[in-house]
């Protein structure tokens, strides 16, 4: 069963720069957008072939993954390149001054809003 896990501050997460976090025996990238406003938590693995997007350099709503340069638009999680690639995205709030995320349990299936809404 999914649980919210507290992640980072959230001062730590400014516009424009990928934080990358292991909770709950997850490897994840943090994103703070400006439009629209939000934080985006995705696991930190392009579909490519499993890039440091948390690295990535962030234009406006999209990361580009380091390895080969694949974009992805954090808001849909849709690869520019091919809407067949798409990110892991987690549900995410900030409460209290954290960035928390609805993560599954470690060795639990990978369940995340892109699989959800397939
Ligand atoms: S691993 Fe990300 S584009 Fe290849």
């Amino acid at each position: 069963m999914p649980n919210w896990v507290r992640l980072i501050a959230a001062n730590e997460c400014v516009v424009g720069r990928g934080r990358f976090v292991e909770a709950a025996g997850h490897e994840l990238a943090v994103f703070r957008l400006e439009h629209p406003p939000q934080v985006v938590v995705i696991r930190n693995s392009c579909p490519h072939a499993g890039g440091n997007l948390a690295a990535g350099a962030v234009n406006g709503t999209c990361v580009t993954c380091p390895w080969h340069h694949w974009e992805f638009d954090l808001v849909s999680g849709v690869c520019t390149l091919s809407d067949s690639a798409r990110l892991t995205r987690f549900e995410s709030r900030e409460r209290d001054g954290f960035i928390e995320a609805l993560l599954p349990e470690s060795g639990e299936g990978r369940h995340n809003v892109t699989d959800m809404a397939e």
